[in-house]
């Protein structure tokens, strides 16, 4: 079975009560276990991180161990070189998702860096965007298509 790694990067944990408006009522643990239900074909690990390096740590280590990725670096989306620089030098597919829509929002969020190194970015779909992320995975990337 496929290894996927979800990472969540900082202040996601805060989901359920942070900014309801703009990331929904539901917690990173009701997500996580809506995509457990909904995917029983792959196998999925969570890791929910607020520090950058630890991020990055993750990032690498996941060498020979997952063969997808799927990130919402969170803030860290539109300034960490050192997340960029982590997803490039991993051989592992990693595609980048935000619960909201990043590009109509304000000006500072409207550009991911981290994205430059992902294979896709899904935005402005909620909790679905993860939904869509691991589809793309196992769909996509996994089928080997170009
Ligand atoms: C976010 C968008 C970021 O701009 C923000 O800093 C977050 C959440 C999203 O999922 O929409 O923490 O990544």
């Amino acid at each position: 079975m496929k290894k996927i790694l979800i990472i969540n990067g900082p202040n996601l944990n805060l989901l359920g009560v942070r900014e309801k408006e703009i990331y929904g009522s539901l917690t990173l643990n009701d997500i996580n276990k809506i995509l457990i239900k909904k995917f029983k074909n792959v196998s999925l690990y969570f890791y929910q991180g607020n520090i950058e390096g630890e991020i990055v740590s993750k990032i690498g280590e996941s060498i020979g161990k997952y063969d997808g990725i799927v990130i919402n670096p969170g803030a860290y989306s539109h300034y960490s070189i050192a997340i960029l620089d982590a997803i490039r030098s991993i051989d592992i597919p990693v595609i980048e998702i935000h619960l909201s829509n990043i590009y109509n929002r304000e000006e500072y969020r409207r550009k991911s860096v981290t994205a430059q190194g992902c294979k896709g970015i899904i935005s402005g779909f909620g909790y679905y965007g993860y939904i869509m992320a691991i589809n793309a995975l196992i769909n996509k990337c996994f089928g080997g298509e170009r």
